[in-house]
């Protein structure tokens, strides 16, 4: 039986019940997490707790609770004993308001609600096989850094790629790449490693800064720069970064090899360092 939470109570999945007239459901007015647990650890939890903050101030909206309770709550959701790899999903909207109108209810109560799911983070020789990308033109909003729960244009771009063979899109904006339609991006050029730096275009991704955080840690050079499309195509490596799928090699992109069409020797070496990262949280070393 998979035990959720809604707020306030734990209950059971099939339990679980919310008005039609959530502002979520209505408007897709709310943001979200997705937070690995590693071990039954949660994977910087704090960090995340830190971007759902911020996630909130964004769309204006005040949740009382801590991150120790969040915490809690998150923990509690989580399998005890021998398990594999889990992640716990949160979404917080504005609630229910009495009626459908696109300005804020005057009183509205939040509506919270997380779940654990498995993961099945990918095996050295699957996740060295790569995936192919496409470049799309980013059709989203302005507010890429707040996590929303707003993702039709997201699920619409990332159905394209699947529609033309691939794994995942790059988007562009006016001729610079900045993300994926659910991944940050990573261009490795004559052994220097660039990432787009932080703003409304890309969600500072919680991977990303860890592994921005590791290649300074093993003096890997990297640099947070604008990526012009053009840049993608020169590339000897590119990868997508993300806390489910970790880091992807992108061995195509438009049908083309990238690089040499396979994983790449940095990759390699980050992907190390990222597994390394995972152990040490797996033994409560770091979180
Ligand atoms: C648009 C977008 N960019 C980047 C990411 C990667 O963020 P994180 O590493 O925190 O999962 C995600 C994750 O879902 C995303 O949706």
């Amino acid at each position: 039986m998979t035990k959720v939470y809604l707020n306030g109570e734990f209950l059971p999945l099939e339990e679980a019940r919310i008005s039609v007239l959530d502002r979520g459901f209505l408007f897709g007015d709310g943001v979200y997490e997705v937070i690995p647990a590693y071990g039954g650890r949660l994977f910087r939890l704090e960090q995340h707790l830190d971007r759902l903050d911020r996630s909130l101030q964004g769309i204006r909206l005040a949740v009382s609770i801590s991150h120790h309770d969040w915490r809690d709550i998150l923990q509690s959701l989580l399998p005890t004993g021998e398990m594999g790899d889990q992640a716990v999903y949160l979404q917080v909207t504005r609630g229910v308001a009495p009626k459908r109108d696109h300005s804020f209810p005057v009183v509205a109560t939040p509506t919270v609600f997380a779940m654990a799911f498995p993961v099945v983070p990918p095996e050295p020789g699957q996740a060295e096989l790569g995936v192919a990308a496409v470049t799309l033109p980013d059709t989203r909003w302005l507010r890429c850094n707040i996590k929303a729960i707003t993702l039709l244009a997201n699920v619409l771009l990332r159905q394209q790629a699947v529609d033309e063979g691939a794994a995942e899109a790059i988007l562009i904006r006016d001729g610079v790449a900045h993300e994926g339609t659910a991944s940050n991006l990573f261009v490795v050029k004559d052994g220097v490693i660039t990432t787009p730096p932080d703003g409304p275009e890309l969600l500072p991704g919680i991977t990303r800064d860890l592994v921005v955080e590791l290649a300074g840690l093993h003096n890997l050079p990297l640099i947070q720069a604008p990526i012009a499309e053009s840049r993608l195509f020169e590339a000897d490596e590119l990868w997508i970064t993300s806390s489910t799928k970790e880091i992807v090699p992108v061995i195509s992109l438009n049908e083309g090899p990238v690089g040499e069409g396979v994983a790449g020797p940095v990759w390699r070496r980050v992907w190390a360092l990222f597994q390394a990262y995972k152990q040490q949280i797996r033994a409560g070393l770091v979180d």
